[in-house]
């Protein structure tokens, strides 16, 4: 593990460009916490679905957030496990019906508001490596170092059919790659937070670096900030 300095990262970039595995890697490298804003994202989603809630009404999604208990755990290795009411939901939330809900309450600047502190809370306790989507331009516009990951979305989906058929979920490749584009229009379009990278964010393309390559490089750009 390397040296320790308060650290805030900043990990943004669109779907399935790598950034949970890069920044968990990273995280651990360096020892600070991972966390993953798209799984607290997913949690409203999967609530939204289980109450048969349209996830695209702000009304009903508003009234829903504050029955909602949310809560982050880790488990002894490290891996961040969500709790809504108490019940482990990390697994349902990867659900693909999921992946749709939780981009459309993340539209809501009612569900982004009831959120914000919950994250903010974390890198102020440890180092952090945070991704999401508006992570450097609205979460910790102060953080240490920003990074805007990208890879063209063919070698997004190809990456992410290939994990999910790992898992043993036989899909089309066609039909991720478009609802990543689903995804990529809906999250840069809405008014609220969209995907975008900061001014000060260092761009870092992935579509033809290896795993580790692309760890190294992220791992590069960490040591730089903390000797800056
Ligand atoms: O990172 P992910 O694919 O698990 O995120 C799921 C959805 O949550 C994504 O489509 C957009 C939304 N999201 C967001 O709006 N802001 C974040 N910081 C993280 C995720």
């Amino acid at each position: 593990m390397e040296q320790m300095k308060h650290m805030a990262v900043a990990l943004d970039g669109p779907s399935a460009a790598g950034k949970s595995t890069l920044a968990r890697a990273a995280a651990q490298r360096f020892g600070f916490l991972y966390v993953d804003t798209g799984a607290i994202y997913r949690s409203v989603g999967l609530a939204a679905h289980r109450a048969g809630i349209d996830p695209k009404d702000p009304a009903a999604v508003t009234e829903l957030l504050p029955t909602l208990q949310i809560d982050m755990a880790y488990d002894a290795d490290g891996v961040q496990r969500m709790l809504l009411a108490g019940e482990d939901v990390s697994e349902a939330i990867r659900r693909p019906e999921i992946s749709r809900y939780a981009s459309d309450v993340s539209a809501h600047p009612e569900v982004r508001a009831f959120l914000m502190e919950m994250q903010r809370d974390l890198a102020r306790r440890r180092s952090v490596v945070m991704d999401g989507r508006d992570i450097g331009t609205v979460v910790l516009p102060d953080a240490e170092l920003k990074v805007f990951l990208t890879a063209s979305a063919a070698a997004r989906a190809r990456r992410r059919w290939l994990e999910l058929r790992e898992k043993g979920v036989e899909t089309d490749l066609e039909e991720v790659q478009r609802d990543i584009e689903y995804r990529d229009r809906q999250d840069s379009r809405r008014a609220a937070a969209p995907l975008r990278p900061a001014e000060d964010a260092v761009f870092l393309d992935t579509s033809e670096l290896s795993l580790s390559e692309s760890v190294e490089a992220l791992c590069t750009l960490i040591r730089e900030a903390m000797e800056a």
